[in-house]
């Protein structure tokens, strides 16, 4: 496993096919998902500078019933915070609800240039301006997790993050 990351200059596109071999190499020997998550999470945060990198696992809620902020959810399961890099954030997230349970509901990539027009955005941060939510897939094609990235400034991710950090959540 790399050690050392290896961070280039030049354009965003040069720069996210300078990092996938890396993270590639990094995780590959690993088979630990939170591990493998905490790495990924590292790995983007470092190169890019981004405010606030991590993911949200979905969780299943059988068995937790009891417990006081759950009892009275309909849900069967939610997302729940993982591995990220930043500052703290909100820990759980409802199927369908901000950006990241609109990801994980529709099972797609969601880019959003400006978090305020995004009806029932979570704000974790008021730092936060632009966001995009990557869904993690099993091998059978069930969402297990969303990558979520967060930008202090706005339309900070289009197309190119798009591309690359679903190829980058193939690779967990
Ligand atoms: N803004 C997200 C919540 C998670 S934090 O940004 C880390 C959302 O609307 O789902």
């Amino acid at each position: 496993m790399a050690e050392h990351l290896e961070i280039i200059q030049g354009s965003k596109a040069e720069r996210y096919a300078a990092l996938l071999p890396q993270i590639r190499s990094v995780i590959e020997d690993e088979p630990d998902m939170i591990a493998r998550m905490a790495n990924v999470a590292a790995m983007l945060h470092e190169t890019f500078h981004f405010w606030w990198t991590g993911f949200y696992r979905v969780i299943d809620l059988n068995g937790l019933k009891d417990s006081k902020n759950l009892k009275d959810s309909k849900d069967s399961q939610q997302l729940v915070l993982g591995p990220f890099q930043g500052p703290l954030a909100c820990t759980r997230i409802r199927r369908g609800r901000g950006v990241c349970g609109t990801a994980w509901d529709k099972d797609e990539t969601q880019v959003v240039p400006d978090v305020e027009q995004f009806p029932g955005h979570i704000a974790c941060s008021s730092a936060s301006k632009s966001e995009i939510v990557v869904p993690v897939h099993d091998c059978e094609g069930r969402v297990i997790a969303v990558l979520d990235i967060d930008s202090a400034e706005l339309a900070t991710f289009d197309e190119t993050d798009k591309e690359w950090l679903e190829k980058i959540t193939i690779l967990l």
